[in-house]
């Protein structure tokens, strides 16, 4: 792909996730060439909110048909890896939603339909690029951290309306026991902890105790998975789309020999981090928010958080939908590699998929695949 061609994308789930995306699209001056939607009654709004060539209810009419370089599959997660396939198996390169797969059956085929395209794959996981993750990346790279060997994740979102309008989620996020949707914990997470991934997970839940409106119980509330990696590092993940509290959808932990991260688990608490080299006085935490805006740290954010563009500030996800979306872009013309490829979206999502047959193993200790041997 030149670098001065604008990309043409097709936007599949345009009535809503995919919809996310219109101020971003725009700023990176990408050509939506193509909304997709089964929602026919609302394409005609989506293809003018998104300033779309073309509109359809077909999503495989629309890889034939719409002359795309890239489409964005913001769908319901059980047809990501299928949307994603047949994309590749046309050349067409793609920013999946999360997860990548929902079995693993299903990824093996994602993998094969990667290795055998000219296009590139990237999973579109946001909550790595938003700017409290990124500054805890900038010090773990810096060595601030010392050894990094333990850290915690947490996906807690009480969605129960939300399961009633998107039946699919009622299914594949709360209707089978484990961690269905691992990817904003892991992600972060096994960035902080690069060049390492998941081998073993073991996953336990706390029953049901809620009955949805038709009176049958949810797969479980909450759910707990104690993951070790290939360099011997330990992480927890804690995933609840059911009980009945206060949002908290981005709680992280991390340890190392030489700090520790605590991420604000509310609008009403601040982030804490305690690092020897900046305060060798260990009874204390110092606020990350004070530590990032000093400019002897702020030098470990990234250039584009330093001085970031107005889209940031209103952007979804903290940022993290541009980003990633930049990021995409980037690794289709060749100018990055891929940050979030097959393999690293695979390390995000297998865990949750086996900490699934855990579950139904009494928390039985699980080998998770790599899909680098596949
Ligand atoms: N990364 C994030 O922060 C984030 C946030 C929200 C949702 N998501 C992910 O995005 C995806 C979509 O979530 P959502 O909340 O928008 O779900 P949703 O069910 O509200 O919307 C999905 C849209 O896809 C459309 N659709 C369904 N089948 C289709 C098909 N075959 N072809 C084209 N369009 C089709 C639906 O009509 C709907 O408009 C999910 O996988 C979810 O996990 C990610």
């Amino acid at each position: 792909m030149k670098a001065k061609e604008p990309i043409r994308i097709g936007v599949a789930g345009a009535a809503r996730r995919g919809g996310h995306f219109t101020d971003s699209l725009k700023a990176l001056n990408v050509v939506v060439a193509a909304v997709c939607d089964i929602k026919k009654e609302r394409l005609e709004e989506c293809k003018a909110q998104m300033g779309a060539e073309e509109a359809y209810t077909d999503y495989e009419q629309m890889l034939d048909s719409a002359k795309l370089d890239a489409v964005l599959v913001a769908t319901p997660m059980f047809l990501h890896a299928d949307q994603a396939i047949a994309a590749l198996s046309r050349n067409i390169h793609v920013l999946s939603e999360v997860t990548a797969g929902v079995s693993v059956d299903e990824c093996k085929r994602l993998v094969r339909a990667t290795k055998q395209s000219k296009a590139i794959y990237m999973m579109a996981e946001n909550y790595i690029y938003m700017r409290p993750n990124q500054f805890v990346q900038g010090l773990v790279n810096a060595g601030m951290f010392g050894e990094v060997y333990y850290a915690e994740g947490e996906y807690i979102h009480e969605l129960k309306q939300l399961m009633e309008e998107t039946p699919w989620r009622r299914k594949w996020g709360s209707g089978i026991r484990g961690i269905t949707y691992p990817t904003h914990s892991l992600g972060p997470i096994l960035t902080w902890m690069e060049r390492d991934r998941v081998e073993r997970v073991c996953c336990e839940d706390t029953g049901s105790h809620y009955v949805d409106p038709r009176g049958e119980a949810y797969a479980a509330d909450s759910a707990t998975m104690l993951a070790k990696t290939q360099k011997k590092r330990l992480i927890k993940i804690r995933f609840d789309m059911v009980s009945d509290r206060p949002h908290a959808m981005t709680n992280y932990q991390l340890q190392g020999t030489d700090g520790a991260y605590e991420s604000a688990r509310s609008h009403q608490e601040r982030a804490k981090i305690w690092l020897r080299g900046v305060n060798a006085d260990q009874q204390n935490w110092l606020d990350a928010e004070t530590l990032m805006l000093q400019e002897a740290y702020a030098r470990h954010l990234p250039e584009v958080w330093r001085n970031p563009p107005a889209i940031l500030h209103n952007d979804w996800h903290g940022g993290g939908d541009y980003l990633v979306l930049r990021d995409f872009i980037a690794a289709v013309r060749g100018e990055i590699p891929c940050p979030i490829d097959i393999h690293r979206a695979l390390d995000m999502t297998l865990p949750g998929l086996m900490s699934q047959q855990s579950i139904l193993q009494d928390g039985a200790w699980m080998e998770v695949p790599d899909s680098r041997l596949w």
